[in-house]
């Protein structure tokens, strides 16, 4: 008996462990692997147990279950244990996921190369190397593929300057920073799959003549750095780095600034400097690590390369809607009942995976914010959650797709509160370089202090909006420059939060 349970820290924060002991207690024969998460974490603690070549789930679970769902197989049981929700595939595929940048990710152990190559894993690397550099570009390119960190910047054209680039070393750096509010997909894949992640480092690599590579990773993410360390010792002894391959990828821990997920700040912070935005020009395209060509993409950009170079950068293309191709990893959190992962091609609608997929908030009340893109998005009301998942779409209704979470809020939510928390974080997070964001997200909070105060209230929102204002087109970086999205919305959206004495204290 072949029994899969995820060891992922999210499924492990909810009892993963518990339930693997307990599953070893009562089938000390039975073939245990620790796998990353499916991401439907609303089943979590879960096991999965093969049987007739399917791979049957289970869950939640508690620990002193276990031994019930194992009799329940054995017994040839299973479809009528209570906690049986069929098998993985059958569940993605009724939900309408495409796993294509997480198809390996709960299905196998995290650092077994058998299974990774089991699975179809160093196939887009085989088909990369066998091509020239430009075509590995052409290929991107053809993909439609875009910056998953946020900005959704085309992943071919970023690629094309690098490889462009007159300069004899040039360097890879994987952004795995994830520091935005309700995200958690690159954790999942580093922690999940992270052989996938190196085999796009290397494609990306060999695509633009890399020759050294590193991964910058956030430090609240003990579990994916194991991970990965133990992943770069696999990759090295099977040829996919070191050795002939002419690439090394070195393992960095940032210091706990959100700032340092932005691209320049995050090469200071490599550089071992302070975690400052840097102007721009030059990009780091041209100038970036120690003054080197640098290849700078998210976690899920450089793990969706490989499924494009294995098969074919047309088939990507075909799904998605206008210019955003392919599928997105939607992170789905905050109040709703099916929090988790999912991966979708661009064109859902939010209210599709918020009520459809979600099954809409876990406390039962109406939803009646969204917040799209992490702690700088702007907040969506219900008469926006029509709009299909895409860049330019969600950018319409005066949003921001970023790196894809989707956080979910009732009817007990208070928006001054909100709002004042964006110029909150701002402050906190901001690198200190301009005025605009430093000082200018300090006075914010004073002023929404004062409208929630009920204080000349329409001088002071004025004057918000003037701060917002200055802030959009005065900031260095969208730090500062997008902070405002959400307290904007805010105030367009739900006005009335701001007229009451609701959140005075
Ligand atoms: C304040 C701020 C924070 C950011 N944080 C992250 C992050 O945590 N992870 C990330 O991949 N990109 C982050 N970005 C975007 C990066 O600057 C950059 O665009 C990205 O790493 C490029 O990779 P991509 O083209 O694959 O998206 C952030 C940008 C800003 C302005
Ligand atoms: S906007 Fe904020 S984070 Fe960005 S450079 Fe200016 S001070 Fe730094």
């Amino acid at each position: 008996m072949r029994i899969y349970i995820a060891q992922d820290s999210a499924a492990v924060s909810v009892g993963a462990d518990a339930l693997a002991a307990a599953v070893t207690r009562a089938a000390p024969e039975a073939t245990l692997v620790r796998t990353g998460a499916r991401g439907l974490y609303w089943l979590e603690p879960m096991l999965e147990v093969e049987s007739a070549g399917a791979r049957l789930a289970f869950g939640p679970l508690a620990p002193d279950e276990a031994a019930g769902v194992l009799a329940a197989v054995r017994a040839g049981d299973a479809a009528r244990h209570p906690r049986h929700v069929g098998t993985m595939d059958a569940l993605l595929a009724q939900q309408g996921q495409q796993r294509i940048t997480f198809a390996r990710c709960g299905v196998i152990a995290p650092t077994d190369w058998d299974d990774f190559v089991a699975h179809g894993g160093g196939a887009g690397l085989r088909a990369a190397r066998a091509m020239a550099p430009q075509a590995v570009v052409d290929a991107v390119k053809a993909s439609g593929l875009r910056g998953r960190g946020g900005a959704g910047f085309p992943a071919g054209i970023k690629w094309q300057t690098v490889k462009d680039a007159a300069s004899g070393t040039k360097v890879v750096v994987c952004n795995a920073d994830e520091g935005d509010s309700g995200t958690f997909a690159d954790r999942m894949l580093m922690e999940g799959d992270p052989l996938t992640l190196l085999e796009g480092m290397a494609i990306a690599a060999h695509a633009v003549g890399a020759t050294r590579g590193y991964i910058y990773l956030r430090s609240e993410y003990p579990d994916a750095r194991r991970t990965l360390l133990a992943a770069l010792s696999v990759a090295r002894a099977h040829g996919l780095l070191g050795g002939e391959t002419g690439l090394d990828i070195e393992l960095r821990i940032g210091a706990g600034a959100y700032i340092a997920g932005e691209e320049t700040s995050l090469l200071e912070s490599l550089e071992g400097k302070r975690g400052q935005v840097r102007a721009k020009p030059p990009l780091p395209a041209v100038s970036g690590f120690l003054g080197r060509p640098t290849l700078v993409n998210n976690v899920m950009t450089l793990a969706t390369v490989p499924a494009i170079l294995a098969r074919g950068a047309a088939r990507y293309a075909e799904l998605g809607i206008g210019r955003s191709r392919g599928t997105i990893t939607l992170q789905l959190s905050g109040n709703v009942k099916r929090p988790g992962l999912y991966e979708l091609p661009f064109g859902a609608t939010l209210r599709h995976l918020i009520e459809g997929l979600g099954g809409g908030s876990s406390s039962g009340r109406p939803v009646r914010a969204v917040q799209v893109g992490g702690p700088l998005g702007a907040y969506l009301a219900d008469a926006q959650l029509d709009t299909p998942i895409g860049y330019e779409e969600i950018a319409q209704a005066r949003g921001m797709l970023g790196h894809g979470g989707v956080v979910v809020f009732d009817d007990s939510v208070d928006m001054a509160e909100q709002a004042r928390f964006a110029m909150e974080f701002c402050d906190a997070e901001s690198c200190g370089k301009c005025t605009p964001c430093r000082v200018g997200s300090v006075r914010a909070q004073e002023v929404i202090d004062r409208i929630i105060a009920g204080e000349q209230r329409d001088a002071n929102l004025q004057l918000l909006r003037e701060l917002c204002d200055t802030m959009i087109h005065g900031s260095l970086c969208a730090h500062g420059g997008m902070a405002p999205f959400p307290v904007l919305s805010a105030l367009d959206l739900f006005p009335e939060d701001f007229e009451t004495a609701r959140s005075a204290p």
